[in-house]
């Protein structure tokens, strides 16, 4: 990696409060995840464009900087108990840009929209907070729920690739989201939602001013 184009470490993207959905928390990923996050990751190795990491792997990794990327879990209120994550890796201060990335676990977590919920409150703290200008997320072609989320919230569709010759499933797909396409989406799925982003974005340049 080339620590230049990703100089800080995930200290610096944190949330410094949890986010607040109508039924989801998101809060910095602890090292009591471990568990669960390894579990998901085992069971949806097949959808994993990754290698699946033992706990103790996942362990150094959680200790070391993690520059450059972000990582929240997503917890669900009624129960208490976390139900996926999402993140932001790759994130290039100077281009305005990061990788996204999103995972619901368990079956039982699965097509009740957390994914939706989870996305949209990350994406307007990764739109607003961190000011991001472009999002990208790498999928299978055959992640079906995933892409749908994803066109849902504004992505388009912006480079195909073959992951391994062998494999005749494994296209890949880079699903594009800029701010702007993500604004006009908000306001037809939530529009009480949009106007907080404008916040948002009004807070970071009020602080970039007293900064300088
Ligand atoms: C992809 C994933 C995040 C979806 O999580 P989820 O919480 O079940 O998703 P949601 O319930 O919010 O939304 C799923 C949407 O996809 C739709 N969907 C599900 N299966 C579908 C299919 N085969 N074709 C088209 N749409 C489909 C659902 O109808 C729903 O849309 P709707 O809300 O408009 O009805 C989850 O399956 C997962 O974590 N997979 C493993 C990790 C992964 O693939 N991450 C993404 C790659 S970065």
């Amino acid at each position: 990696m080339n620590t230049a184009s990703y100089p800080s470490p995930h200290t610096a993207y944190e949330l410094r409060t949890a986010i607040e959905t109508a039924r989801l928390v998101l809060r910095p990923l602890r090292r009591s995840d471990a568990e669960l996050v390894v579990g998901w990751r085992a069971q949806d190795a097949a959808q994993s464009l990754r290698p699946q990491p033992t706990i103790a792997e996942h362990l150094a990794w959680f200790a070391s900087e993690r520059r450059g990327r972000v990582d929240s879990a997503t917890v669900e209120k009624a129960k208490g108990r976390p139900s996926g994550l999402v993140n932001f890796r790759d994130i290039d201060e100077a281009g305005q840009s990061a990788e996204v990335g999103k995972l619901i676990g368990g079956p039982s977590c699965r097509g009740r929209g957390y994914a939706q919920e989870a996305t949209v409150a990350w994406l307007m703290y990764g739109f607003g907070e961190l000011d991001l200008e472009r999002v990208d997320a790498w999928t299978r072609s055959d992640n079906h729920a995933s892409i749908h989320v994803d066109v849902k919230l504004g992505s388009m569709v912006t480079e195909e690739r073959r992951f391994r010759d062998a494999d005749a499933r494994a296209e890949l797909r880079k699903m594009t989201l800029t701010r702007q396409r993500f604004l006009e989406a908000l306001r037809e799925i939530d529009p009480s939602l949009a106007p907080m982003l404008s916040l948002a974005r009004t807070r970071l340049a009020a602080a970039a001013r007293r900064q300088r």
